[in-house]
């Protein structure tokens, strides 16, 4: 009996080192594979440290999502929408924005006129207001960086610089504004026809 007791104490004290050891070497490999997500593969928009810059070419190289015409006030113009042409299928198909899924909106000053189409006929101009830039996050990767939270890591880029994020808290400068939208993981899709497929 004594033996028998002895011996599975061991095997007891065996098992608990064991699975502590699983459980550090597991969650080492996890921020091992996490620091080589971030650095490699994550986005070609995000540095290590969550800095968010603005898309080199996005006119040409995202999918237009659509436009929103704001009439007048700070925001007055064109806000173009972008997404890369991955975002949309993974949208197309889950209904939901993939890992690393970058939005852009494009504010541009607006002017109208008349043309054989209409009077008052109004078009977007070569002049850029600013830009916001949203990259989807499923992982929370960035917790102490205040531009990152609620599924998205959050930018302002004006046109001085458009490497640098001007915002410092998207609680501050951005989450209010998108309450309305919500339910929709904080996007407003209702501006966004290319989302659906023609057909
Ligand atoms: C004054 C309110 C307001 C603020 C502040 C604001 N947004 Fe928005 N945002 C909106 C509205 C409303 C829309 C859609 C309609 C529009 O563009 O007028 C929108 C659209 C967007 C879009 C395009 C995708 C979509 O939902 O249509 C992005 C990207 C975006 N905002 C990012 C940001 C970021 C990042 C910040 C903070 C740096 C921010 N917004 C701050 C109100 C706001």
């Amino acid at each position: 009996m004594i033996n028998i007791k002895k011996h599975s104490r061991k095997l007891i004290n065996a098992l608990v080192i064991s699975a502590i050891v699983c459980a550090t070497a597991t969650s080492y490999a996890e921020s091992m594979a996490m620091a080589t997500e971030i650095g490699e593969g994550f986005s070609p928009y995000v540095d290590s440290k969550g800095n968010i810059k603005l898309p080199d070419d996005f006119r040409r190289a995202m999918v237009h999502l659509g436009t929103w015409f704001v009439p007048e006030g700070d925001a007055g113009g064109f806000h173009d929408v972008y997404a890369e042409a991955t975002a949309v299928d993974g949208y197309r198909s889950t209904g939901k924005w993939p890992d690393g899924a970058t939005i852009v909106k494009e504010l541009r000053v607006s002017a109208s006129g008349n043309y054989t189409t209409g009077k008052g006929v109004s078009h977007a101009t070569k002049e850029i207001k600013q830009w916001f830039v949203m990259v989807k996050d499923t992982k929370g990767r960035f917790p102490n960086n205040q531009s990152w939270g609620d599924g998205w890591g959050w930018a302002l880029i004006k046109t001085g610089d458009t490497a640098k994020n001007v915002s410092t808290s998207y609680k501050t400068d951005c989450l209010g504004c998108h309450v309305p939208a919500q339910s929709t993981d904080w996007i407003y899709v209702e501006g966004m026809p290319t989302l659906s497929p023609l057909k």
